[in-house]
């Protein structure tokens, strides 16, 4: 495991998001309600980036059909998918965002 530095605390506005690559993942990091949150960035209903959904209530909404993730957990909370997403640990250090990925 290691701390990846994905961006500067800056550029992650309110609903917004970055995508960072760490070793083999895609991992987007956004802030919903002031926290920050890492999660692989994979649908786990067809594979489709998650980045670009809309983020809400601690939340991302894939763009493709519709399920919803909670950012905190990583849960599929609607159909069409099942299985949760992976999440991963952030920090603020320095002004940055960092992200833990192995
Ligand atoms: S690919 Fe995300 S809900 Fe279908």
């Amino acid at each position: 495991m290691q701390w990846i530095d994905a961006a500067a605390a800056g550029e992650i506005g309110e609903g917004q998001s970055v995508t960072v690559a760490a070793g083999l993942h895609m991992i987007a990091v956004i802030r919903s309600d002031g926290e920050l949150y890492a999660i692989e960035d994979v649908c786990t209903h067809d594979g489709e980036a998650l980045t670009g959904g809309g983020i809400e209530d601690r939340q991302i909404i894939c763009p493709r059909h519709g399920a919803r993730f909670c950012l905190r957990t990583g849960e599929a909370l609607t159909p069409p998918a099942y299985e949760p997403v992976r999440v991963f640990e952030t920090k603020l250090e320095d002004g940055r965002v960092w992200v833990l990925a192995d």
